[in-house]
């Protein structure tokens, strides 16, 4: 069934507003933004003009969600599996990023946000290396939204270096391996003090994880969506907390 569809119907954003219980909100959100490629393939232009549709979009979902009250948002922009493509789109997608995060002293760093970035830098041209580093300090004292964006991120190439990580720590003696719980593991992940997703949303129709949290998703609610992720807007984003808040979470109790 179509959630979005059933939700919106004739109901204007203000409507939709009105049904949220605000004391209830998810605390943290993630979303794997998916369908930029799709939406321009429909118009007949190139996948290029798809991201930069996207990014708009991101641009838009973050301050709505900053505007609500939600504490976590983390989005997947980038995986390690994505330096697959052409050439050509992976040096679009990092210009958009470069562009994203000049904009963000001006657009959302002002409104609060504080942003984190997951995953592996190392790998990034330098110049977005050093705009991550400059972004990320700029807004640290931030109240607000924490945003999250998964740039070159991968959840088994995550886990695999908080194994190594841990090992060495035991060789030194840093910890004992008895004293490995869920929690100590937690920490040695990107994530580390970030509570566990509550909601997870996939546009685009995709029925999969694509290698997005795999740990970190372990209970959250997950809502999979047609909508292509250009279309995605505050209406949608209400929709998903609507139905969020419908849902009964038992972590295996009763
Ligand atoms: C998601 O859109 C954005 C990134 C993965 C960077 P896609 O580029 O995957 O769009 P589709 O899946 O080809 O439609
Ligand atoms: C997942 O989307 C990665 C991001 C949204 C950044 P993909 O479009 O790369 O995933 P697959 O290839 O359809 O699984
Ligand atoms: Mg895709």
């Amino acid at each position: 069934m179509n959630i979005f569809k059933k939700f919106i119907g004739s109901n204007s954003i203000e409507d939709l507003k009105n049904k949220i219980d605000y004391k209830r909100l998810p605390v943290h959100i993630a979303i794997i933004l998916d369908g930029n490629g799709r939406w321009a393939k429909k118009r007949r232009i190139p996948r290029n003009l798809g991201h930069r549709e996207g990014a708009k979009t991101l641009e838009k979902v973050v301050l709505f969600c900053n505007e609500i009250g939600i504490k976590y948002l983390t989005v997947y922009a980038f995986s390690t599996e994505n330096w697959k493509r052409p050439k050509e789109e992976v040096d679009a997608l990092m210009k958009l990023l470069k562009e994203f995060l000049d904009g963000f002293q001006e657009h959302l760093g002002k409104k609060n946000i504080k942003i984190n970035i997951l995953g592996d830098i190392r790998a990034l041209p330098h110049d977005i290396q050093n705009e991550i580093i400059m972004v990320e300090k700029f807004s640290s004292k931030n109240s607000g939204l924490n945003l999250n964006i998964a740039l070159n991120y991968g959840s088994r190439i995550e886990m695999l270096n908080a194994v190594k990580d841990i090992a060495v720590d035991i060789r030194n003696g840093r910890i004992n391996e008895d004293e490995i719980t869920e929690e100590i593991f937690s920490d040695y992940l990107y994530t580390k003090g970030i509570p566990d997703p509550d909601l997870l949303i996939r546009t685009s129709g995709e029925y999969r994880l694509s290698n997005f949290l795999l740990w970190q998703l372990a209970y959250t609610e997950l809502l999979f969506d047609k909508v292509l992720w250009p279309d995605f807007s505050e209406e949608h984003l209400l929709s998903a907390i609507i139905d969020y808040q419908k849902r009964n979470r038992r972590f295996g109790g009763i």
